[in-house]
């Protein structure tokens, strides 16, 4: 693993745009492996701005999200595609149709599960970006899932719900199940990228980082991935 310190949110932002475009200028027909919450937000800015500027182009790029609640669509602005949309992909030249985030409101959602799969083994990701909870989740892969695991359905911890009940007008709001790419999906990327920042991701980014390598703390699985790049500001790296 290779683990960046940096000052702050904007440089976390800067840096991993900058590794992004890295990838998209090197292959144009990338696929990218996005991330929902506070943490990519300014990555996104940043490669919407190379966008604009004509520095990059997401017109061939295929990306394949992580994850999204369960009962909610695409025009909910709670859900992940509406955020994807909104932060991300009304700004740039990427054509939507090529854009893939499960779909928590399909009738059957099992099968929902073995599609994203397939679809993800299909388009494997160039490099897979990601935040990680403050329990140590990647995804919505909390601890205890297996490293085997593929997309399935999960029932969030108590934990989840209230760390991104900030996000919603009121705790009940937020759905208590969601559909998530697994842990093996994950791995399958030919690159990481894991972003955090913040004093409350602290202990998470230690146990990822230094701890061992099991499913109480998921994100530990990443220090057997051969091409990870950690970039974490000083408070979220301040027990490493
Ligand atoms: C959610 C998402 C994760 C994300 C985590 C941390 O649970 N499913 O993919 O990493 O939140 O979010 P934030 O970056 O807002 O702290």
């Amino acid at each position: 693993m290779k683990v960046i310190v940096v000052e702050n949110y904007q440089q976390i932002g800067q840096l991993g745009a900058q590794i992004i475009a890295g990838v998209i200028k090197n292959n144009p027909n990338a696929v990218l492996g996005l991330a929902t919450g506070t943490s990519p937000i300014g990555i996104y800015q940043n490669l919407v701005e190379m966008c604009q500027k004509g520095e990059i182009s997401f017109a061939n790029v295929k990306t394949v999200n992580l994850d999204e609640y369960v009962g909610l669509d695409g025009t909910h602005p709670q859900s992940y595609r509406y955020f994807m949309n909104d932060n991300l992909f009304n700004h740039v030249d990427i054509d939507k149709a090529n854009t893939f985030v499960p779909n928590g409101v399909a009738e059957n959602l099992q099968e929902e599960c073995t599609r994203y799969t397939t679809l993800v083994n299909n388009s494997v990701q160039d490099i897979q970006l990601l935040g990680i909870g403050s329990n140590g989740h990647i995804a919505f892969n909390e601890p205890g899932t297996p490293f085997e695991s593929t997309t399935h359905m999960v029932n969030l911890t108590e934990n989840t719900i209230k760390d991104n009940s900030r996000l919603f007008d009121d705790i009940s709001q937020v759905p208590t199940k969601a559909l998530t790419m697994g842990i093996a999906n994950i791995m399958n990327a030919k690159h990481i990228l894991i972003v955090a920042n913040g004093k409350n991701k602290a202990q998470a980014v230690y146990n990822m980082v230094k701890g061992q390598v099991n499913t109480t703390c998921p994100a530990s699985v990443l220090q057997n991935h051969p091409d990870v790049t950690v970039i974490v500001d000083k408070d979220a790296a301040s027990l490493l």
